[in-house]
């Protein structure tokens, strides 16, 4: 998101809940369907997406094959297991086979610099699906589900509405998801608090973005769990262990003991009494216990199914009206 400004950000979210709006009763069982509606958009009718995945997946995969066939258009999932790429074929010649045959590339990768190489050669764009260092698309899911709290927005005609400012207290390890959220929250005019043991801070490439784009201001660290939610509106948190860590599992256990998101740890650092919880899944209890992950405060399966909607507005922007408005489409 480091590569997108505040109003692409704000129109992505905001076409994201458009889309939300048009497809929703659509996808109803027939008799519940509306007998008028507007009509679809099918930008990417023809258009192939390639999904280069060589981690596991969920939510990101489902809502990429799903949006890009509301979409009009055929997702090509390809796994680590099933092309070249990697193994017999270096990342600069996949990138120009695939994205000859191709409309869009959606790839999730180990290493960061697998994607930057694979965006330089390819000649569509190229959209990260999850990478060790930034995971965009959770982040877009994730404002979008905020904006749909009516707690957390402000009075506006917009059937969306505005967030307020908000307090974002982030706890855990410092990974993929919180990178997207350091690059962005405090553009957007939110105050993010964060708490992370002092050797799992963001490192030197993300840190730099996030200077780079003066959102240092708006970030206040600490290792204490208890001070990084005082006055939080909303309360997020990641797994301990992500996908490519499994190694350092003992030590990470040990290191974030006293990190569990509870009601308990919020009442005790003083978030605000009606603060609401975010996780991208997939959740380990000990990062978050069973009252806060399945209570009243926790957002997380609205967050999930918001994963679609928001791919579903960027394959549409990025993909769909690339070619013919090549960037000009979400300004
Ligand atoms: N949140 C998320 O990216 O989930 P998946 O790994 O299941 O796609
Ligand atoms: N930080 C996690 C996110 C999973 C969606 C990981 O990279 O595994």
């Amino acid at each position: 998101l480091a590569d997108l400004s505040v109003s692409q950000i704000h129109s992505l979210v905001s076409h994201a809940h458009r889309l939300k709006r048009i497809y929703t009763p659509l996808l109803r069982p027939v008799e519940m369907q509306p007998s008028r509606h507007r009509e679809p958009a099918s930008s990417l009718k023809h258009k192939t997406i390639a999904l280069l995945f060589s981690k596991r997946s969920t939510r990101t995969r489902i809502s990429a094959e799903t949006a890009t066939d509301l979409l009009g258009g055929r997702a090509l999932f390809l796994g680590k297991e099933d092309i070249q790429l990697g193994v017999n074929e270096s990342v600069r010649d996949s990138a120009r086979v695939i994205s000859g045959m191709t409309q869009g590339i959606f790839a999730r990768v180990g290493d960061h610099s697998e994607i930057e190489e694979l965006a330089r050669y390819a000649r569509v764009p190229v959209i990260n699906a999850l990478s060790s260092l930034w995971h965009p698309t959770q982040v877009l899911a994730d404002l979008l589900t905020l904006r749909e709290i009516p707690s957390l927005t402000v009075e506006s005609e917009a059937r969306l509405k505005q967030l307020r400012p908000l307090t974002v207290a982030y706890v855990g390890d410092s990974a993929n998801v919180l990178h997207d959220m350091l690059v962005t929250y405090p553009r957007l005019g939110h105050q993010l608090r964060v708490a992370s043991p002092e050797k799992y801070r963001a490192p030197p490439e993300v840190w730099n973005r996030v200077v780079e784009l003066g959102c240092d201001q708006g970030i206040f660290w600490t290792a204490d769990p208890k001070e990084a939610v005082h006055g939080a509106d909303v309360v997020v948190t990641d797994t301990w262990i992500s996908m490519g860590q499994e190694a350092e599992k003992e030590q990470r256990l040990k290191d974030f003991q006293g990190y569990q998101v509870t009601e308990q740890l919020c009442l005790e650092g003083g978030a605000n009494p009606d603060w609401k919880f975010l996780h991208c899944l997939p959740r380990k209890e000990h990062e978050v216990d069973d009252d806060v992950f399945y209570g009243k405060r926790s957002r997380v399966f609205h967050e999930s199914d918001n994963r679609k909607w928001t791919i579903m507005a960027l394959f549409d922007g990025f993909f769909g009206h690339w070619q013919r408005h090549p960037r000009a489409w979400i300004t």
